[in-house]
């Protein structure tokens, strides 16, 4: 049965073996995934896939945001398949065909989520980028376009922000998953980093979201497992409540 814990998704946002091993450690009891990201993987490449599944029973989400043509995303996405990882991601902003092409290429073995737009995106980079004013005014529209994208090509979900999960629940279902980063505690007072879409985890999880990615309230943290435990109890009183 999932737990509470098991919502969290914890991004090893760090560049070196030794700094990952040690949130590892600290993090095992507390967290449902680590997060392997690229700041990560570039120094490390799949071996620190191998050590996390073999120090514990969290599982891994391998975060490449692959975004190129199909026959590359292809095969890049078989090599992910033999990593024995949950989840693995891929920018939904290209065509469909890349998108049904990550999904051929992992074969079942690993669950392919679309990125819809970063939580670091808001309404006005999407002007700037020269989206027209309907997905500049509200970001949600461009989120729901993507997800309908990734949906058809036969993802398993989607990674969008705590605000749009309800939406996209609504329109593709319960078993359509939906990972939400962008996450900020009321206690780490919805500080103004670089994320633009934020919600809080309980937010996050009421709207729907089947995971939350929360790095910096704990890794930043006196007491990082401490603030994991805070979360997972928040969302504990979400789901319950
Ligand atoms: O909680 P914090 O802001 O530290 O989380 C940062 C993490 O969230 C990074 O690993 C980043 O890759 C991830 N992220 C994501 N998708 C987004 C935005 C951020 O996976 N749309």
């Amino acid at each position: 049965m999932k737990t509470a814990k098991d919502y969290i998704i914890f991004p090893l946002d760090v560049p070196s073996v030794d700094a990952a091993k040690a949130l590892i450690h600290l993090l095992s009891a507390h967290v449902g995934l680590f997060k392997v990201g690229l700041e990560l993987f570039v120094r490390t490449g799949p071996d620190i896939v191998r050590w996390i599944q073999e120090s514990g029973s969290a599982g891994v989400f391998l975060d490449l945001k692959f975004h190129d043509i199909p026959a590359t995303v292809s095969c890049a996405m078989v090599g992910v398949a033999e990593l024995g990882v949950r989840f693995t991601t891929v920018h939904c902003a290209e065509n469909p065909a890349m998108l049904q092409a990550a999904v051929e290429g992992a074969n079942g073995k690993v669950g392919v989520l679309g990125v819809t737009v970063l939580t670091s995106v808001s309404g006005q980079d999407i002007a700037a980028a020269g989206f027209c004013q309907e997905y500049a005014e509200n970001p949600t529209r461009l989120v729901m376009k993507r997800a309908e994208t990734a949906h058809a090509a036969g993802c398993t979900g989607i990674v969008c922000s705590g605000q749009e999960v309800s939406a996209v629940k609504e329109r593709f279902g319960r078993d359509f998953i939906a990972v939400t980063p962008g996450i900020r505690p009321l206690w780490d007072g919805v500080s103004a980093d670089d994320q633009a879409r934020v919600t809080t985890p309980a937010q996050a999880v009421k709207n729907g979201s089947d995971y939350i990615v929360i790095g910096r309230p704990i890794r930043n943290a006196k007491d990082p497992a401490a603030a994991a435990k805070q979360i997972a109890d928040e969302i504990a009183a979400a789901i319950n409540g």
